[in-house]
């Protein structure tokens, strides 16, 4: 079966797609022959990505203003994604998300306020919008949250970050319970640590490199690495799936304790 195939037709909107995870997630939608819209905060990335898929073979490309800590510029932007021949948006990618270092102790509401902003009420209000729009079209509709191992386990140093991926799992399973009576299906792809922006410096020093170490399969990912898992969970591959959280991680999730 060729998952890429069964996206095409469809129009995916993913959230965070000016650069990493949402810009490859991006691609790979577009050269399956799917509409894209890519929305994020830095709309000059975005401009140059538009164009990339449309070479790719997107079936329509298009930018939207986006930040996810700003219901106002949700709105706008799920407008924006249905102003044109493309299409209605029927995949909803919740891939923006933002990192935030430091201890618990010390970690000022105002930080976690924004990291929560961000990575959990960012995920809450864009899917609202869509599942509206999907039950009072009738049409239903597919939601891939994009969670992370550390919605399932810990790592210091990280509290509002992982607190907030750990909502994202939950968040998944109650829209999945809500949401199947509209046709909605919700999951969660929980990668294990790969390479972007958001961990380049991390991986560049000493304690990213012991932590590489403990990594049953002894290397972080690639973005390709999340593929296969991807399509499985934007397309009707995934038919019978709603609720769940694949996680594609290396086997860093099972290492010894
Ligand atoms: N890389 C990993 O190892 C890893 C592992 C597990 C989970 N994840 C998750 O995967 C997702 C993507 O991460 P990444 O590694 O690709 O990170 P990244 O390279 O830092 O990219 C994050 C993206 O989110 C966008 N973003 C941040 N705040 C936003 C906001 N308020 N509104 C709209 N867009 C916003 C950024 O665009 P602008 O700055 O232009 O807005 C950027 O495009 C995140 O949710 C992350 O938690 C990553």
């Amino acid at each position: 079966m060729n998952l890429g195939e069964k996206l095409r037709g469809h129009h995916a909107f993913i959230t965070g797609a000016s650069g990493g995870l949402g810009a490859h997630f991006a691609r790979l939608c577009a050269s399956s022959g799917a509409a894209v819209t890519i929305g994020a905060r830095r709309r000059q990335k975005l401009e140059a990505l538009v164009a990339e898929l449309w070479s790719l073979g997107a079936r329509h490309a298009r930018a939207v203003d986006l930040d996810v800590a700003d219901e106002g510029s949700i709105e706008a932007a799920w407008a924006a994604a249905h102003e044109d021949e493309a299409p209605p948006v029927d995949v909803l990618v919740n891939n923006a998300g933002i990192s935030g270092a430091g201890p618990a102790i010390d970690t000022p509401a105002g930080e976690f306020d924004r990291v929560m902003g961000t990575n959990l009420r960012g995920v809450w209000l864009m899917s609202g919008v869509a599942a509206r729009a999907w039950r009072e079209r009738g049409t239903g509709g597919v939601i891939v949250n994009i969670a992370s191992i550390l919605g399932h386990r810990i790592v210091g140093g990280t509290a509002p970050y992982v607190i907030s991926k750990a909502g994202v799992v939950q968040m998944t399973e109650v829209m999945a319970l809500e949401w199947a009576r509209f046709g909605i299906r919700v999951n969660a792809l929980c990668p294990g640590y790969v390479a972007t922006d958001i961990n380049a410096e991390y991986f560049g020093g000493e304690a990213g490199q012991q932590m590489i170490r403990r990594i049953p399969m002894r290397r972080i990912g690639q973005p390709q690495d999340l593929d296969g898992a991807f399509l499985l969970l934007a397309t009707d591959a995934s038919a019978w799936m709603t609720g769940a959280s694949l996680v594609v991680d290396g086997g860093h999730l099972v290492s010894p304790l």
